[in-house]
């Protein structure tokens, strides 16, 4: 087991949700609503890592092949609506200490799966044995529905090349459109509900 590369890490991953939680308070206060429903982080395997350099073309995972994999940290924040999604990531901006490196948004283009989700990679500066090292981390904000559409997604993985698979992917890719037209719809009803 090698776990040399874990603390730099980890620690990103307690700055990043540390952030996430003060973006849940101020944007909660200031829309007298819950915004952020859970938040949660981990850290790459150590065989998932050694499956992607290798993939990347490494010989081996070292702190270069390592340096090449931007989701290693990686923290998720639900959110209650969609355009809540949109808020905490222009919160994330604002942070000054952040750098965001590249926004992924699969809300507005789906993958081919139909996975939807807003993805930020970020870069946190961690201060480690006397330095300051900017450790990319990997930030994924979606809706309560995204989320348990992309779990059955993430089990169906698993089971990819069986039979059934196959027909199971193209029915749950009908309900990544379903789970858009909810969240949409559920933002406008909040509006309404708002406005009587
Ligand atoms: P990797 O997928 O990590 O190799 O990198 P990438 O450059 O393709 O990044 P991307 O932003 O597409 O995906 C990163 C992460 O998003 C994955 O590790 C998953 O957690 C999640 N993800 C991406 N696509 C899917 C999908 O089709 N289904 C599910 N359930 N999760 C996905
Ligand atoms: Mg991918």
């Amino acid at each position: 087991m090698n776990d040399y590369f874990k603390p730099k890490y980890e620690c990103a991953i307690r700055i990043l949700l540390a952030k996430l939680e003060v973006i849940h308070a101020e944007l909660s206060m200031e829309l007298e609503r819950p915004v952020i429903t859970g938040t949660s982080g981990r850290i790459k395997t150590w065989e998932s890592i050694e499956k992607k350099t290798a993939k990347k073309g490494y010989e081996k995972p070292d702190a270069k092949a390592l340096a090449a994999i931007c989701d290693i940290a990686g923290v998720r924040a639900i959110c209650v609506y969609m355009d809540d999604v949109y808020r905490v990531a222009e919160a994330l901006k604002g942070h000054q200490d952040l750098k965001i490196v590249r926004v992924k948004d699969y809300l507005k283009s789906p993958k081919n799966s139909g996975y939807r989700s807003l993805h930020l990679i970020v870069e946190v500066p961690v201060y480690f044995r006397g330095e300051m090292e900017a450790v990319e981390a990997e930030v994924q904000l979606r809706t309560s529905a995204m989320d348990f559409w992309a779990c059955l997604d993430h089990q169906l993985r698993y089971k990819r090349g069986k039979k059934e698979a196959k027909l199971i992917g193209q029915e749950l890719k009908e309900y990544s459109g379903v789970v858009a037209d909810l969240d949409r719809k559920m933002v406008e009803l909040r509006d309404r509900i708002a406005a009587i």
